[in-house]
């Protein structure tokens, strides 16, 4: 697996992926990432492992036409073969859906459906959660479709949500599950053992062989 990394923040995910692929727990090479912005700390962490890197905000491109071509021409050229967004602000364009229809996810603060969409990231995830009164939250990897945090669900894990809590707090409890979760995730893709049937993802068990 040939993992391109779509971030515009922190990248602590993409940090726990990179720890993954360095324990052995997930079988793949990060060979691109990529930011809308220049001063994310993903990109940092790339640069300092020699990941090769590229900055592209779609609203400083001449025209959407010639940003779906930069992101395209850079995925091909860098081998990329399947693709994770950890923090990504920005959406993807339909070009790029199509070319990697499948082979896209992201990974969500909250258990989709509930909690997503447009506006839904970041401390608005977890705020809302609260307001909601909801007793659970916890991460949701799904594959990525044309529209925000509406792609069939791969894996979910929960957390407890406590009195008291701020969305802060939530954020950081849920987190930590995103950061064990992700790369699980990630390896089922590595494996090959995701198939879709419609909105489902099933999951095959690990063959007999490779046990
Ligand atoms: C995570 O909470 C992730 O679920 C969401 O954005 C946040 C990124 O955090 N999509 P980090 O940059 O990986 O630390």
């Amino acid at each position: 697996m040939q993992l391109a990394v779509f971030a515009s923040g922190g990248g602590s995910n993409f940090q726990a992926i990179l720890d993954a692929i360095d324990a052995g727990r997930l079988h793949a090479t990060v060979a691109l990432c990529v930011s809308n912005r220049e001063t994310a700390g993903a990109l940092e962490r790339a640069r300092s492992r020699g990941i090769p890197t590229l900055v592209l905000d779609p609203r400083d491109q001449p025209s959407p036409n010639e940003y779906d071509r930069t992101l395209l021409t850079a995925l091909d050229r860098h081998g990329v073969t399947f693709i994770a967004l950890a923090g990504y602000l920005r959406q993807i364009p339909s070009a790029v859906v199509t070319a990697f229809r499948n082979r896209i996810v992201n990974i969500h603060p909250a258990l989709l459906p509930a909690h997503g969409g447009p506006g839904m990231y970041g401390r608005h995830v977890h705020k809302a959660v609260l307001q909601a009164g909801d007793r659970f939250s916890g991460a949701t990897v799904h594959l990525v479709d044309e529209d925000y945090d509406t792609g069939p669900i791969v894996l979910q894990d929960t957390v407890p949500v406590l009195d008291g809590d701020s969305p802060e707090d939530l954020a950081t409890r849920v987190l930590g599950i995103e950061h064990r979760l992700y790369p699980v995730a990630l390896q089922l893709f590595s494996e090959n053992r995701i198939r879709l049937e419609g909105r489902r993802v099933l999951i095959d068990p690990v063959s007999a062989s490779k046990k």
